[in-house]
């Protein structure tokens, strides 16, 4: 929670994969707090639903198709949302996924490209064309969702996203580091399994899926919502000392 009563009241985020999962849930929760929201996603069903549950909630909401692979359209999103709401405040990188489960010695170029083009390059465009923008603005804050997985590996079905994920910390210390004496933060957060379409949309076998709950002490997986909170915290005045850091997310699992 913000540390000043309508800290988010009247200010923007935008926030790549925003139509399911944690980008929606960030939506719906800054749209809580007064925010408005830029939601780009590849996924125009999925963005225009998100749109929806934030008007439905009393909230202002636009979505741009985004393909977060490619530059344009990720430089498009933020001009869009920068020419509707006039400033953006903050930017969430939610977009990205694992593709495919693939035991080390099986995976093929195409799917570490775009591993890496989705993960990285995705997160690299989102930061490189927003962060002018925010230096002009005179500050702003950007979160990167990474993944527990950056640090277990992903031996046997991830090391192609765990690898990604990897450079997304890597990226968001960087990043916090260089611009943190102009007003920008920036962190990283990194969950264990969330319960969203992520899983599916990855391939992900139920013995996978028992198996990282297995490892979970709290046995369950989280919930969107969990991680979408964690986003506007770091957001808020209440963590404005908080830059470069990964945060956990994992029920206390997903040490091994
Ligand atoms: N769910 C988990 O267990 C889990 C765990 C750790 C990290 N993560 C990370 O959290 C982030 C959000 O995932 P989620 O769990 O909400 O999954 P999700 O599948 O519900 O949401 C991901 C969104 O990204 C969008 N997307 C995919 N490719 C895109 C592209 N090229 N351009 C723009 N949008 C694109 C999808 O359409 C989808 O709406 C991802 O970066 C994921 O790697 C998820």
């Amino acid at each position: 929670m913000a540390r000043t009563p309508d800290y988010f009241k009247g200010k923007t985020i935008a926030i790549t994969g925003a139509g399911s999962g944690i980008g929606r849930a960030t939506a719906v929760i800054f749209a809580r707090e007064g925010a408005r929201i830029v939601c780009g996603d590849i996924n125009v069903t999925g963005g225009e639903e998100t749109v929806r549950r934030v008007s439905a909630a009393g909230g202002e909401a636009i979505f741009i198709p985004t393909d977060v692979t490619k530059r344009d359209d990720v430089r498009r999103f933020i001009h869009i949302g920068r020419e509707r709401f006039g400033r953006i405040d903050f930017l969430l990188n939610s977009a990205g996924g694992a593709l495919k489960r693939s035991a080390f010695l099986e995976i093929d170029d195409a799917l570490w490209d775009l591993s890496f083009d989705l993960n990285v390059k995705g997160t690299f465009y989102g930061m490189q064309e927003m962060l002018p923008h925010m230096l002009d603005n005179g500050g702003g804050t950007i979160i990167n969702i990474a993944s527990m997985a950056h640090k277990r590996g992903g031996p046997g079905t991830s090391v192609h996203y765990a690898s990604a994920k990897g450079a997304v910390v890597t990226m968001t210390l960087g990043v916090a580091r260089e611009f943190a004496d102009r007003g920008i933060r920036c962190l990283s957060i990194s969950p264990a399994s969330v319960d969203t379409a992520f899983q599916a949309a990855s391939g992900t076998s139920k013995e996978q899926a028992q198996r990282a709950l297995n490892s979970i002490p709290m046995k369950r997986i989280a919930e969107a919502d969990e991680i979408a909170e964690l986003v506007l915290f770091m957001c808020s005045d209440a963590c404005q000392f908080m830059t470069a850091d990964t945060v956990y997310v994992s029920g206390g699992g997903g040490y091994r």
